[in-house]
């Protein structure tokens, strides 16, 4: 009997994007499920933000297209893509640091009563909402008028998400979220990534790390130079594969060698005694 298959909520076919000369990326297909976490690996320079940037409407690809339930879709800006549900949550302008945390929550989109002239900001329900909506996600705001800036790197993303997740989004998109967070607060990223996903939102999760990836991850796509080097479901991988994988093995071993090369060189005093010897040899 064929076996039907659900079509992937997002999906990319064979998409290439160029800048000037440079091939970013080169015939990349993956697809995305609602309620499952979608990990997007690969080194520096590899194409992560700008794959997660085509799906959020800042570049179009050069080549191939993407698909949202199974239908084409051209996503020319960011607003675009938000009408479709998709959200992405940038590591550094995920949230404006001095304004208050209700503020960042709505960020424009602010509740209103009254009608015509006497139409203004409903701040009592803005701040009812955003305290709801984070303590779903279980973060505690004491006070809602704090400056973003005051939160933990960790808390931060979680306003981000629980934002992203209160404007109707279908698909949560993170880039890098944890890369600048300690074990702890990447910890706390990790679990509203999994609650996110529990809610039924598919999360795509970008990340060099692969203990992270490999923690809440249901998929995994590997870039490499622009390239796709896999795509592994969780039971087809583990966090020593995927490490080797990003690494390369070969790289390994040469970094490997390398250390050990550095390790057996003569240490810095040796050099500077030396040096003194052949100083004083000259003097005398
Ligand atoms: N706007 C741009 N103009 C020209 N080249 C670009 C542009 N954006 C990205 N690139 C190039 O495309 C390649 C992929 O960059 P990208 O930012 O997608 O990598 P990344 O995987 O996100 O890296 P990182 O881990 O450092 O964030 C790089 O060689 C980069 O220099
Ligand atoms: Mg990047």
């Amino acid at each position: 009997m064929a076996q039907v298959k659900e079509t992937p909520l997002l999906e990319m076919r064979g998409v290439s994007k160029y800048f000037g000369s440079v091939n970013a990326l080169q015939d990349i297909s993956l697809q995305v499920n609602a309620g499952e976490v979608t990990c997007v690996l690969g080194d520096n320079g590899a194409g992560k933000s700008t794959l997660i940037k085509m799906l959020s409407g800042v570049h179009s690809p050069d080549a191939g297209e993407l698909l949202i339930e199974g239908r084409p879709v051209h996503l020319p800006n960011p607003r675009a893509a938000q009408a479709q549900g998709i959200a992405t949550v940038f590591q550094d302008l995920a949230t404006v640091p001095l304004m208050s945390i209700w503020r960042n929550f709505f960020l424009g989109n602010e509740p209103t009563k009254g009608w015509g002239p006497l139409r203004r900001m409903d701040v009592g329900k803005a701040k009812t909402i955003m305290h709801s909506e984070l303590a779903k996600i279980g973060i505690d705001v004491r006070d809602p008028n704090q400056t973003v800036g005051t939160l933990s790197g960790g808390e931060r993303q979680a306003v981000a998400i629980a934002r992203a997740v209160y404007f109707g989004a279908r698909v949560l998109i993170l880039d890098e979220p944890t890369s600048a967070l300690g074990v702890r607060q990447s910890g706390v990223v990790l679990k509203y990534i999994v609650q996110a996903r529990d809610m039924g939102k598919a999360v795509i999760f970008i990340t060099h790390n692969p203990n992270h990836a490999f923690l809440v991850g249901d998929r995994f796509v590997l870039l490499k130079r622009g390239r796709m080097m896999g795509s592994y479901l969780r039971s087809e991988t583990s966090v020593e594969a995927l490490t080797e994988m990003m690494a390369g093995g070969a790289e390994l071993q040469q970094l490997s060698d390398e250390l050990a090369k550095l390790a057996d060189a003569p240490d810095i005093e040796e050099i500077a005694k030396e040096a003194r010897e052949l100083a004083q040899g000259a003097e005398g």
